[in-house]
């Protein structure tokens, strides 16, 4: 891959996500100045380009300038702002957007011939579905490639996204699949860790400690089944004896409907997605 500090990359709409994915782009060697960010103030864009170590639009090219040339001037350029935004910002950004241009949607229920259309059949185009670990470093990212992107702008894709996040490239129509085991699942880790403090301070533990009890072995449990590789039915095997406290805990777990639980929740939000995207 290309050395990626020599390319300018502009992000239109860094908030949570646009943000975590321009922290995600610095990390993988695109550098501060040329980083461009631009939201919907000048005040929003110096206080994300502060945050995250990037340049702003504004600063760069004056105020009456800044969209467009700050497209024109972008070998790569992120869409983070809210989908319903697109019909809007699609013709300001369209007629700018050079051949080359490599453009990255985070925009969910986006689909690619929607972008298409939006960016007068621009080729170079990724559609990119992030989680929001991957604002520290540990995300996943479902990448889905135009039907026209060549393989070194999904390589490019891939690059900007792979130091902070376990990138799949996958089909689109797997999107909603790739929302409930990735997109929306951080929160339901959030939801188990959540009921599994409240437990530990019914047990006696201050919300400290209870807190570093549970959010510990979280950590450490994924970091087990990442960096050994071994399947998490083996990895549970290992810390269940015949007839003791984990057999009892899974038993209670598994009467409770747990599998059929969690099967559930990610097919809510699969299904919702597949809605979503259908209106
Ligand atoms: N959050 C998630 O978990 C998640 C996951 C996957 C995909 N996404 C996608 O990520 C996108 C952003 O979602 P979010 O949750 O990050 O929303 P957000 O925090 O509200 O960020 C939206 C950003 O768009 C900017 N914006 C609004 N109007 C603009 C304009 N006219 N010109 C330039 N920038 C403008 C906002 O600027 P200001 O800060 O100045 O208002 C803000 O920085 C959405 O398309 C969503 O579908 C989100």
């Amino acid at each position: 891959m290309a050395n990626l500090t020599d390319l300018t990359v502009t992000v239109i709409g860094a908030g949570n996500m646009g943000g975590a994915v321009a922290r995600a782009i610095r990390k993988a060697g695109v550098s501060e100045r040329r980083l461009v960010l631009f939201n919907s103030s000048e005040e929003s864009t110096s206080r994300a380009a502060r945050e995250i170590g990037a340049a702003s639009a504004f600063e760069l090219f004056g105020s009456d300038a800044t969209l467009a040339t700050a497209v024109a001037e972008s070998h790569v350029i992120v869409l983070g702002f809210k989908p319903y935004h697109l019909e809007a910002m699609a013709p300001k950004i369209a007629p700018h957007v050079q051949e080359g241009t490599l453009i990255v949607s985070l925009l969910a229920g986006a689909s690619l011939d929607t972008l298409s259309d939006a960016f007068d059949g621009h080729k170079a185009l990724v559609r990119a579905m992030p989680n929001t670990p991957i604002a520290v470093g540990q995300g996943v990212v479902g990448l889905m490639p135009g039907e026209h992107a060549s393989e070194s702008e999904r390589e490019l894709a891939r690059a900007l996204f792979e130091k902070s996040a376990t990138v799949v490239e996958i089909p689109e129509h797997q999107v909603h699949g790739v929302i409930g085991a990735a997109g929306s699942a951080s929160a339901y880790f959030f939801l188990i860790a959540e009921a599994m403090i409240d437990e530990a301070v019914a047990e006696g533990f201050t919300r400290a400690v209870a807190t570093d009890l549970v959010v510990g072995t979280m950590l450490g449990s994924a970091t087990l089944l990442h960096e050994t590789g071994e399947a998490p039915t083996s990895a549970r095997y290992a810390v269940t004896s015949p007839g003791g406290a984990t057999a009892q805990a899974i038993a209670a777990l598994e009467e409770g409907g747990i599998r059929a639980l969690m099967a559930r929740g990610m097919r809510a939000a699969a299904d919702t997605s597949r809605k979503m995207e259908e209106r």
